[in-house]
């Protein structure tokens, strides 16, 4: 039977989310890639041990997450039925609803009909009877807002989640919904956007928006599926993302592309005294409205690692200086 290290929260910084009561590790864990029925399950469950053990508080979830579909939520449901039911309490567990789960017309988007019955079907496959954040997973351009917030309301008020979230809202949509989330006290605290030193797009359109009503972001892809890390600094390795055939995400070609500014991004990071993965993770944890940034990992070693970002978080402007320089170059020769 697993037993949890029982230091696990000495090393972990908690940040509050938004104005809320609840506070979140710094670092979360991922179950888009490695926890599908394609996985070995005992390296999955060796990868939510290590997180837990490391202080990780934090785990990411959605009706989709495999593959195949459902069969992360599944088998983490079995981890919590099996290993960690005695620790359901210190856990922050979520799940998503928006992109394609099942045929037909309710399979995905926002209606209240899609969010309702995902939601009931990731808590059958997680085998509890409540998550602590559901999120809307995008927005639904055919479903007026207030019926998503709505549908997301009524999990809270049915027991179903404690609080709600949303993912991949601009600034705009995230400030109307907010208002409607507003007016029906429904506990919305927190979104989830993409957020990495290669993909800086919420900086202008969403962070300013999050601050100004008080809200926290939960950044995902802090180290852009791998790239921002030293997987890559000698080639594809075959057990990568990106040599990976169950997976589309992350293409061979996106690994030549950003390999120049990788390595010179790895230089400053020497530097600094960390690895890139750690150094990545410090630069997104900067802004003050990320209060956790939402890692993947195919081995518990890379969590030891990223962990690690913690012991250096701040940087001095000679760093950020040469960073934004790095990618403002690699930004022009992207365009
Ligand atoms: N809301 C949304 O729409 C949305 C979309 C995408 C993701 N997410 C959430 O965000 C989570 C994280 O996304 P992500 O997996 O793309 O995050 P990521 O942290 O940017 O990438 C994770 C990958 O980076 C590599 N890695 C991690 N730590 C490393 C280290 N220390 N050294 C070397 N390589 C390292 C591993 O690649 P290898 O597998 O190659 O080892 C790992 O699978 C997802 O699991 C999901 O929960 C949400």
């Amino acid at each position: 039977m697993y037993q949890a290290n029982n230091k696990r929260y000495d090393q972990m910084v908690y940040n509050r989310v938004g104005k809320s009561g609840l506070k979140i590790s710094a670092l979360g864990l991922g179950f888009w890639h490695n926890f599908g029925s394609v996985d070995a399950y005992e390296n999955q469950k060796a990868i939510v041990h290590q997180a837990f053990d490391l202080g990780m508080t934090y785990f990411d979830l959605a009706n989709n997450y495999g593959p195949t579909p459902g069969s992360a939520e599944t088998n983490f449901g079995h981890m919590m039925a099996t290993d960690m039911k005695p620790y359901r309490d210190e856990m922050i567990i979520t799940s998503k609803a928006g992109y394609d789960m099942w045929d037909g017309p309710y399979g995905e988007w926002g209606s209240r009909k899609s969010i309702i019955a995902s939601a009931d079907q990731s808590l059958t496959r997680l085998g509890l009877d409540y998550v602590d954040i559901f999120y809307s997973h995008r927005p639904d351009p055919d479903t007026p807002l207030e019926e998503t917030a709505l549908a997301l309301d009524q999990l809270v008020r049915d027991g179903k989640a404690l609080y709600v979230g949303i993912s991949n809202y601009s600034g705009a949509q995230t400030a109307a919904i907010a208002k409607i989330f507003k007016d029906l006290r429904t506990p919305f605290i927190i979104h989830q956007p993409r957020y990495s030193m290669f993909d800086r797009h919420i900086e202008s359109d969403l962070l300013p928006v999050l601050n100004e009503l008080g809200k926290s972001a939960v950044v995902y892809s802090p180290l852009a599926q791998g790239l921002l890390t030293n997987r890559y600094l000698n080639g594809i390795p075959a057990d990568s993302r990106a040599a990976k055939t169950t997976s589309r995400f992350l293409q061979p070609d996106q690994v030549e592309k950003t390999l120049l500014t990788v390595k010179k991004l790895n230089e400053v990071a020497k530097k600094r005294g960390q690895t890139l993965a750690e150094m990545a993770l410090a630069w997104d944890l900067r802004q003050p409205e990320i209060a956790s940034v939402l890692v993947g990992a195919s081995r518990p070693e890379q969590l030891v690692d990223n962990v690690k970002a913690l012991n250096q978080l701040t940087f001095s402007d000679t760093e950020e200086r040469a960073i934004t320089d790095i990618l403002h170059v690699h930004e022009k020769n992207n365009k």
